[in-house]
């Protein structure tokens, strides 16, 4: 069995690549990534290793360099990971969001019905289902919620959804779809929250939260969310969404303050900064369905994943090192630069 993961060098690609490798001792496991700044090769050294391991360094809205890796690997199933996956940035710059997450969908979905894959996996968010309010507790988001996006990335990972039901019913595309709520674990980028925030902390700098933290995300431990995947490509029904979440919601302030905790650090540095545009409000999620059909429950509880989470990025030094030194900075200049100057300024006397 052939495995065609694209964006295998991400956070939850690579999670998942070691997770097949490892899983499924007799697949051969091929992944497909333009190395994006959210993709890097270093997180994968292991796994290149291993001879059941390819990697083409190709770019999903390339059909014709798509086409070629199919003639060469003929996969049988293609788990689309690959995206544009920061909603901060799709505010700053929306147009490479729809290129990457709907086009870059397409030519996938295109090469697996000339090719004839037998399965196609789209991976996809909670995030197009838009928020639910703090006061009702008792809503969560199930698989017949309405679409209703907020913000440029939930938008089109929305649009890329629309587009996989068209063609399994108008192709007889066999495909599926996940909905996940928020990942944490070991590899994610750290323009996302816990690992900016574990990175910041580290290096006693100010930790940005946006508006008054109040603003609530179901946590998943990504291997979780990794065993899920594997669960719905093998025993999944085409043309059915699935539901994945943590049953683990918690406010933004308090897990930044529990970080500050497990790393010894003030509070102080916590630093309330200007919140960000269309802000959803509270996601949760309803994962019953993925749960009676295929078995599935998260096993690991936030305090054990988020334990093992910071012991990664306090053991992997080497890896954050490189990805920070690289066009992070920059960015990080121009998303807070200004927001925390002021904070700086007070920590450095
Ligand atoms: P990520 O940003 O860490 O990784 C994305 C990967 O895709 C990178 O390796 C990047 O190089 C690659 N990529 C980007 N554009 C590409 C292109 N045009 N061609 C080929 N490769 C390209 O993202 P992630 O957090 O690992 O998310 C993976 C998927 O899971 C995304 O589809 C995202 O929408 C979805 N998702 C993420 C979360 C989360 O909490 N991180 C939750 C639910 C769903
Ligand atoms: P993020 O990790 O970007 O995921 P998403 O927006 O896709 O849920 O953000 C998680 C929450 O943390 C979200 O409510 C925004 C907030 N946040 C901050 O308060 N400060 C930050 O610096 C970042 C990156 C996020």
């Amino acid at each position: 069995m052939t495995v065609l993961i694209t964006g295998g060098a991400g956070f939850i690609g690579t999670n998942f690549v070691y997770y097949m490798l490892e899983k499924h001792s007799d697949y051969r496991i091929v992944c497909l990534d333009s190395l994006t700044y959210a993709g890097n090769f270093s997180s994968l050294k292991t796994a290149a290793e291993n001879p059941r391991f390819a990697f083409y360094k190709t770019d999903i809205t390339d059909k014709k360099a798509v086409c070629e890796v199919f003639e060469r690997e003929k996969p049988e199933i293609v788990i689309n990971f690959a995206a544009e996956s920061h909603v901060d940035r799709s505010i700053e710059n929306p147009e490479i969001f729809l290129r990457t997450n709907i086009i870059g969908t397409q030519v996938m979905m295109d090469a697996c019905l000339k090719y004839g894959a037998k399965r196609f996996h789209q991976v996809s968010t909670d995030e197009v289902y838009g928020d639910l309010p703090l006061d009702r507790p008792d809503l969560l988001f199930t698989e017949t919620t309405p679409i209703r996006t907020s913000s440029p990335y939930s938008a089109s990972k929305a649009s890329a959804d629309l587009l996989v039901g068209a063609y399994v019913r108008t192709f007889g595309l066999p495909a599926t779809i996940s909905r996940c709520s928020n990942n944490y674990g070991p590899y994610q980028f750290p323009e996302k929250l816990i690992p900016l925030m574990i990175v910041n902390a580290l290096a006693d700098k100010p930790l940005p939260v946006y508006g008054k933290g109040l603003n609530v995300r179901d946590w998943l431990y990504v291997e979780d969310h990794c065993r899920a995947i594997d669960l719905i490509v093998h025993n999944g029904t085409v043309g059915e969404i699935y539901n994945i979440g943590g049953h683990n919601e918690m406010r933004n302030i308090d897990i930044v303050k529990l970080i500050c905790e497990k790393l010894g650090k003030p509070e102080s540095l916590i630093t309330y900064v200007t919140d960000r545009k269309g802000h959803d409000m509270r996601y949760a999620i309803d994962a019953t369905k993925i749960h009676e059909e295929l078995g599935w429950l998260p096993e690991t509880r936030f305090a054990e994943g988020i334990e093992k989470t910071i012991s990664w990025y306090l053991d992997n030094n080497d890896w954050l090192q490189t990805i920070i030194n690289g066009d992070y900075k920059d960015y990080y200049d121009k998303m807070y630069g200004e927001s925390l100057k002021k904070a700086e300024e007070k920590l450095c006397t």
